[in-house]
């Protein structure tokens, strides 16, 4: 008989309410196909072996970012990252740093979200009403390429080494999104824009450690947004 090939997924586990401190708890995952994803593997658990254990997750294909985490020593989508594209027969999983846990995988993105609102995620319109409709060009489109890609997963920002050692940093994920409207040529506060990220932890708080860009599943690269809105102010 052929024996089943079986993958050890080693998982943070962490319940603030029971655990005195975090732990690791290794399950056995059946490698049934090729294409197994690591949030596969991670239903697996949950619905066979332990369904005590907690993460986030919702699209399935990568999409909306809910399922970002630590995955063998880097930032990624557990939705995307094939099992066989890990080396070895064993996956550590961590959840995204630099948050409070909630319980295991699952992380408090309250101050996440609270640096996006904080740049204003969304057009401004001075000159026309705000239900106008608002035309472009398709260079001045071209320029949002790829920066509306970004799905708010919290990679870049886990991964950020400034975010780590300062809680007020913006951080890498919000910066991208105020270049995002920045460059938009529907947006009417540009002056607005730098002002907002023209403070102490804002723009030069970021150290151009590429971290963020390393980090992201899209392939984005929000310390160059960060240096064109430094560049803008200068
Ligand atoms: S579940 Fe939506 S990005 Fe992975």
């Amino acid at each position: 008989m052929v024996q089943k090939r079986e993958i050890c997924f080693k998982v943070f586990r962490f319940d603030p309410d029971r655990d005195s401190k975090p732990y690791f708890q290794a399950y056995q995952v059946p490698f049934v196909r090729k294409d197994l994803t690591v949030l596969e593997g991670l239903f697996y658990i949950q619905e066979k072996l332990d369904n005590s254990l907690a993460f986030r997750s919702s699209c399935r294909s990568a999409v909306c970012g809910s399922c970002a985490m630590h995955i063998n020593g880097g930032y990624g989508l557990a939705c995307n990252t094939l099992v066989s594209s890990l080396k070895g027969n064993k996956i550590t999983i961590r959840p995204l740093g630099h948050m409070n846990i909630i319980k295991d995988l699952f992380v408090d993105l309250e101050p996440f979200w609270k640096k996006y609102e904080f740049i204003k995620p969304y057009l401004i319109s001075k000159t026309l009403p705000s239900d106008h409709e608002r035309l472009q060009s398709h260079s001045e489109r071209a320029k949002l390429d790829g920066l509306i890609d970004c799905i708010l997963c919290g990679c870049c920002y886990s991964s950020c080494m400034v975010t780590l050692t300062k809680d007020e940093y913006l951080g890498p994920a919000a910066l991208l999104w105020a270049n995002r409207f920045y460059v938009d040529s529907r947006d009417d506060a540009k002056d607005e824009r730098l002002a907002i990220v023209n403070v102490e932890n804002g723009v030069w708080r970021c150290h151009t450690i590429f971290n963020c860009h390393q980090s992201c599943p899209k392939s984005l690269n929000p310390a160059s947004c960060i240096t064109n809105l430094k560049m803008k102010l200068i």
